[in-house]
């Protein structure tokens, strides 16, 4: 069993990281291998909508998103660990989910846990819209933990936060250990339907 956190935080060891490594300890105690891969000095570049991921199954991008794709594939499950950015995700943690779009399929049956850090407003924006992301991939999603905290280290003082991160992990492993599956017959789509979609 494999635990994934992931900080899309540009900040180094900020909150969001505090948070994912609390949330690993718990994934830990219940007897998982656990890795965190956080942004700060990682050359990950924007999707440039190429498609042609869709061709071949692989993104053209030779970046660190690379390292983090086979990460991703062999995890059980991931955690995706975000700071509220003007009221959304960081630019980091969207380009991580748009370069997803490459792993068509392969996150599905994956469990998908979320971690929130905000100074004051704006967590419900980011966490509808990774739970969405996660929705559309067929992963299963556990719980949000949303903290609040602004200076580095501030989320140390929110006790039922660090708490609420390690219960986190252990759900996340709790679920996988289900080993739910969706049936694979039924597509998930992108868009709507209209004249111009398939
Ligand atoms: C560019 C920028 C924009 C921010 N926007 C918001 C915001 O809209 N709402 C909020 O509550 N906090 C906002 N913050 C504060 C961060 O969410 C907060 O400092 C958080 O603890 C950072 O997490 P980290 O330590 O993991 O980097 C912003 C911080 C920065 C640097």
């Amino acid at each position: 069993m494999k635990i994934l956190g992931l900080s899309c935080s540009p900040r180094k060891s900020g909150n969001t990281v505090i948070l994912l490594e609390e949330a690993l300890s718990g994934a830990q105690q219940e007897g998982a291998e656990t890795e965190l891969f956080s942004v700060p000095g990682k050359d990950i570049r924007p999707c440039d909508g190429c498609w042609a991921c869709h061709q071949t199954g692989k993104c053209h991008i030779e970046d660190d998103m690379q390292p983090l794709y086979a990460k991703m594939v062999e995890s059980d499950g991931i955690i995706f660990g975000t700071p509220v950015y003007y009221y959304s995700m960081t630019g980091q943690a969207k380009v991580i989910l748009d370069r997803m779009i490459a792993l068509e399929g392969r996150l599905a049956n994956k469990v998908g846990g979320l971690i929130i850090v905000a100074g004051s407003v704006g967590i419900i924006t980011p966490a509808k819209d990774i739970y969405f992301t996660m929705i559309m991939k067929k992963m299963v999603p556990a719980n949000l933990v949303g903290v609040y905290g602004f200076g580095k280290g501030d989320v140390r003082e929110m006790k039922r936060g660090i708490q609420a991160a390690h219960n986190l992990g252990r759900e996340m492993v709790q679920i996988a250990a289900k080993k739910f599956e969706y049936p694979a017959e039924f597509a998930r789509s992108f868009f709507a339907y209209g004249t111009h979609t398939h």
